[in-house]
């Protein structure tokens, strides 16, 4: 594993740790934050929107993702954080939509998105030798595949 940071660094005032991942694995947990913030945001506002009756079936569904996303949020920026790296705040673009289908649909491609990301993080975490990351990501992904799913289904019926 190559590290080319030295063992204390101070940024912004905050004192780190030796980083104990790569740079690359470090951007791409950050990335998969970012991601997270993205959707707990988006499927959060989508529930809100569709309180009537037409997205009843949906609203729940899409609350609890909401919810499962902001965990994987957590848990991701845990990790980024014990590896010395700090997770960002800044989710990726988030795409509301307007009507029921837009928004599922959309939410079906993040998901596509989120599943190739967390792909390639397994892969390099078990490069690098990082069970407790590819362990992490193995977990998620499964949660991922799950919620691309869920949206596939509900698709067929709106
Ligand atoms: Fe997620
Ligand atoms: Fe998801």
């Amino acid at each position: 594993m190559e590290n080319p940071q030295p063992l204390t660094i101070v940024e912004g005032g905050i004192r780190m740790k030796k980083p104990k991942a790569s740079k690359e694995l470090m951007d791409l947990l950050n990335k998969g934050i970012a991601r997270e913030i993205q959707v707990a945001v988006q499927y959060m506002w989508q529930h809100v929107l569709w309180s009537g009756v037409k997205g009843f079936a949906v609203k729940d569904e899409l609350k609890n993702i909401a919810i499962a996303e902001m965990k994987h949020a957590e848990a991701i920026a845990e990790r980024l954080n014990y590896l010395g790296g700090i997770p960002t705040t800044k989710p990726d673009p988030i795409h509301v939509g307007t009507t029921l289908k837009e928004m599922i649909q959309q939410d079906q491609k993040d998901e596509e998105v989120a599943i190739a990301l967390y792909k390639k993080i397994i892969a390099v975490a078990r490069k690098e030798e990082d069970e407790v990351t590819h362990r992490l990501f193995r977990q998620i992904l499964a949660d991922e595949e799950e919620h691309h799913d869920v949206f596939s289904t509900l698709l067929e019926e709106i």
